[in-house]
């Protein structure tokens, strides 16, 4: 179960004015009150290696200092055998030259192994990997961070969020941030601001939505889309069902009718929507007191999936309704053709010929 405070946290944090609007710096919380030593969840340092790299083994990355051969910075003397300890004990010797991390160590969330010793993660010479770490990025964050280990580790459903460019760092700060989480942008803007181009693809080679051309030329947002909140219905780090989504939907255009395979929708709509055969009250969508959810979606073979005629993230006209559908794994596109009337609505020229439903008395239209 992931964690709900946060759902609300977030919520109350990302409910930010109508579509369109970028994600602000939220009003600054009270800080928490700092953690002593031995209350966090995880080590706060770990056993490294932080002796200059054996001569010969070729460096991915080393200190301008180190190279320059200027041990004396540092350490006592310039005897490269022996240049004696060090002249400042812990972080201050590195803020000495990294002026720029008085500023980010003092931000509101602290990331507890850079405060306790910035050469946890890098060596002070040289190192195999860039950026001076002791090893691979992942990796060390995986030695302490064992429950994100192992979502990202076993999940069926990979983000490749945590393994392209900079990976963890693609989205945390591994020294401070002013976002909970170490977060360097709400989490919105982060979705959003990567999965904004036209040809990323999935681990099958389909490609994925660009969302910020979506969200920009679609102004009908769902409602969690619009309270800015992508983890309501999806993972971050790794997940078990289709799309990295929260819980079990359909990843197919027809689907034999289960009340489980709909989870993700009814955590927030309440079933009956669809399960109903005759309702007046229920939905909108039915003819008379004929749900027509029921009659599409509610089939032991074939049912159609909420997103033959829903768009789950943002769409042109009300309900959300598509425009078209993609039919079929070559991606034909079936055309919806809907329009809501002021009695109900019809559809053109779509799966079938032309239909009307009437969901409002007919002195209901009379009166307008
Ligand atoms: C930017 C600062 C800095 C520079 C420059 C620097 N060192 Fe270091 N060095 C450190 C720190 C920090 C440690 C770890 C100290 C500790 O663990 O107590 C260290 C540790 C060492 C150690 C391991 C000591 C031990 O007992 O494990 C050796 C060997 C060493 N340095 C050699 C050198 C040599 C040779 C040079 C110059 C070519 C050099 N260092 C330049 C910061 C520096
Ligand atoms: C004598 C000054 C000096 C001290 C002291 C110093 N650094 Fe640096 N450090 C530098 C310079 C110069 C660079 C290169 C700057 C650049 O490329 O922007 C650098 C770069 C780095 C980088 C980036 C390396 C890369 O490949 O991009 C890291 C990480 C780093 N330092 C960590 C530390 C840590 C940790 C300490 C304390 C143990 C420390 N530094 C102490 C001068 C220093
Ligand atoms: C938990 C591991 C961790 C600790 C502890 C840590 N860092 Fe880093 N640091 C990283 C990672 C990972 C990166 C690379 C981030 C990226 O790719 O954007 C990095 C990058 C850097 C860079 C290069 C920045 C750049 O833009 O290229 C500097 C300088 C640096 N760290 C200094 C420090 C200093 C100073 C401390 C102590 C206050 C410290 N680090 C503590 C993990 C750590
Ligand atoms: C030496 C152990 C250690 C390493 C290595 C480490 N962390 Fe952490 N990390 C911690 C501790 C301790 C906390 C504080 C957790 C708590 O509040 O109990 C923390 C907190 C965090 C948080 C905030 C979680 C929260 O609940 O607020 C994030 C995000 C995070 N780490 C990411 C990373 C990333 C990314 C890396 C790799 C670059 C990394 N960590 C490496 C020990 C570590
Ligand atoms: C796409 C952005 C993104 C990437 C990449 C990412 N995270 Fe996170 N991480 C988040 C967000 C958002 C949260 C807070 C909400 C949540 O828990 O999902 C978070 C929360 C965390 C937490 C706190 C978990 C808790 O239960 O409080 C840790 C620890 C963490 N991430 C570590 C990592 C590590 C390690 C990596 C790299 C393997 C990583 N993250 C990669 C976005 C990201
Ligand atoms: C640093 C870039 C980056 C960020 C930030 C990012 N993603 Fe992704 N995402 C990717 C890449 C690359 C893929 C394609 C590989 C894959 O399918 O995982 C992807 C794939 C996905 C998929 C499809 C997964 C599948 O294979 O079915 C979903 C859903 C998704 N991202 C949602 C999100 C959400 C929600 C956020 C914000 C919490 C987010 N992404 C943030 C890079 C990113
Ligand atoms: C109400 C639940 C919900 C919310 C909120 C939500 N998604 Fe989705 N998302 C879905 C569902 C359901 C699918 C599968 C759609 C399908 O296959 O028809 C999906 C699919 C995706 C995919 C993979 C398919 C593609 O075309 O790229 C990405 C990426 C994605 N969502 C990103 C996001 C981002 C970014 C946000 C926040 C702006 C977000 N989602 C908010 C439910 C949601
Ligand atoms: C995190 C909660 C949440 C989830 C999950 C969710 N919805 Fe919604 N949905 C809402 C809210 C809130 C509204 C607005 C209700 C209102 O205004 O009365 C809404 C409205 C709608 C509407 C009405 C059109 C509109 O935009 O007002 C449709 C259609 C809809 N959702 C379809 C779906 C489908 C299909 C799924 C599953 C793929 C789903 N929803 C999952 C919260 C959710
Ligand atoms: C055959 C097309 C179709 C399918 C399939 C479909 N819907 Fe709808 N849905 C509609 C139409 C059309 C409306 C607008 C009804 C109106 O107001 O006239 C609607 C309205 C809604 C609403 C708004 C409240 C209401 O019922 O009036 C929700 C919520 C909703 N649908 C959820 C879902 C969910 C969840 C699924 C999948 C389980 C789904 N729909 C499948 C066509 C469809």
């Amino acid at each position: 179960m992931r964690s709900l405070r946060w759902r609300f946290v977030a919520l109350a944090l990302f409910a930010l004015p109508g579509p369109g609007a970028r994600g602000a710096d939220p009003a600054p919380a009270p800080a928490p009150a700092p953690a002593a030593q031995g209350q966090y969840k995880y080590p706060t340092l770990r056993k490294v290696d932080n002796k200059p790299l054996p001569d010969g083994v070729t460096a991915g990355s080393s200190m301008a200092p180190f190279s320059a051969g200027d041990c004396a910075f540092c350490h006592q003397s310039n005897d490269r055998k022996n240049p004696g300890p060090v002249k400042k004990q812990g972080n201050d010797l590195c803020y000495t030259c990294h002026e720029e991390f008085k500023e980010i160590m003092a931000r509101r969330y602290k990331h507890p192994p850079a405060v306790a010793l910035c050469t946890n993660c890098h060596n002070p010479h040289n190192a195999k990997e860039k950026k001076l770490l002791h090893e691979e990025q992942t990796s060390q964050c995986f030695d302490c961070h064992k429950p994100i280990k192992t979502i990202a580790e076993t999940s069926k459903v990979k983000h490749g969020a945590l393994t392209t460019e900079r990976k963890c760092a693609n989205c945390h700060n591994p020294h401070g941030a002013n976002i909970e989480k170490l977060l360097t942008a709400l989490p919105f803007d982060q979705c959003v601001g990567c999965h904004a181009v036209d040809t990323m693809k999935d681990w099958n080679g389909v490609t994925l939505t660009n969302f910020k051309k979506l969200l920009e030329e679609n102004k009908v947002w769902h409602k969690p889309v619009l309270s800015k909140d992508c983890s309501a219905c999806h993972r971050t780090h790794g997940g078990n069902n289709f799309r990295l989504l929260v819980a079990e939907y359909p990843a197919q255009f027809y689907a034999p009718y289960d009340l489980k395979t709909y989870a993700l929708c009814y955590g927030c709509h309440n079933e009956k929507v669809v399960s109903a055969e005759q309702t007046t009250t229920l939905t909108n969508f039915r003819d008379g007191s004929r749900n027509l959810h029921y009659l599409h979606v509610h089939k032991t073979e074939r049912g159609r999936t909420c997103r033959a005629c829903h768009e789950v993230h943002a769409a042109k006209q009300a309900f959300r309704v598509r425009e078209s559908v993609p039919y079929g794994s070559a991606g034909w596109l079936l055309k919806i053709n809907y329009t809501k009337t002021p009695t109900g609505g019809t559809c053109t020229k779509t799966c079938h010929e032309t239909r009307t439903y009437v969901n409002k008395p007919l002195s209901a239209q009379n009166s307008k």
